[in-house]
């Protein structure tokens, strides 16, 4: 399956082109993927994932990819870009350095088509560890009472509350790979992030959840979650952290 067209851009004098290679499968059709190549012209501001827009308005609007903020806040346009997990929208084609752009949907995510892939499973793992804070008491909704946090407590978790849930750390993990029932970093980061408030009281429950044979004794810390995370969250690190409250070594 190959395919080269052009767009050209006629109101630009300083744009640039380059081969945009899209990946295409429909589960429902294909016995396997292929690639459709574009020749598209862009600015030094251009990301890949206005570039595929651009290929859908003027070449082929089947192409199915999914978007929605445009600005690295909804978690929805990750895919694989030249062989590594991003969001296509906080992704420069300039700043790849390269003459061909591939894109791929994300690894470990069964594909729907193209390069839309099925979320569920990270939103249920997700919802599996509690993301939410756990107390037995009524504090924390009441009018009358501020629950304070010093800033040292706020740093023990406040970049792992910076995830947008795109999954670029899942699709990253070699772990993931090998066995799709491993929890996998989002979800073991997100059990860190709340394990961490000060606010929390779901500790036991929690790391009850994730001292599984798939679980956070899975993680082997290759480290590639944290390289390829958007938001500056480092899974790998949360994991040891918790591995940390697992042994005792934390309360
Ligand atoms: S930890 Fe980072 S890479 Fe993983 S889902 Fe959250 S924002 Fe995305
Ligand atoms: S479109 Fe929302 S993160 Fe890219």
């Amino acid at each position: 399956m190959a395919q080269v067209s052009s767009i050209s851009n006629e109101q630009s004098q300083t744009a640039k082109s380059v081969t945009l290679k899209i990946s295409r499968y429909n589960p429902e059709h294909d016995e396997s993927s292929g690639f459709m190549e574009f020749n598209v012209q862009y600015e030094k501001w251009t990301t890949v994932l206005e570039a595929i827009l651009d290929v859908k308005k003027h070449f082929d609007h089947s192409v199915a990819v999914r978007y929605s903020c445009r600005q690295a806040t909804c978690g929805s346009c990750g895919m694989i870009i030249n062989g590594k997990p991003r969001l296509a929208c906080f992704t420069k084609i300039s700043e790849l350095d390269s003459n061909v752009v591939t894109v791929e949907p994300m690894n470990n995510f069964p594909v729907i088509r193209d390069l839309a892939v099925k979320f569920e499973k990270l939103f249920d793992t997700h919802q599996k560890i509690k993301p939410y804070l756990i107390r037995d008491d009524t504090e924390l909704v009441s009018d009358e009472k501020e629950f304070l946090q010093t800033p040292e407590e706020v740093e023990q978790y406040i970049q792992f509350a910076n995830c947008i849930k795109c999954g670029l750390c899942n699709s990253a993990c070699p772990t993931m790979a090998t066995d799709s029932s491993f929890v996998g970093p989002q979800a073991l980061a997100q059990a860190y992030r709340y394990v961490a408030d000060s606010r929390d009281k779901g500790k036991d429950s929690r790391l009850k959840i994730i001292d599984d044979s798939h679980g956070i004794w899975r993680c082997h810390f290759a480290g590639s979650c944290s390289q390829v995370c958007p938001k500056g969250v480092d899974p790998a690190m949360g994991i040891q952290l918790l591995r940390g409250y697992m042994l005792g070594f934390k309360s």
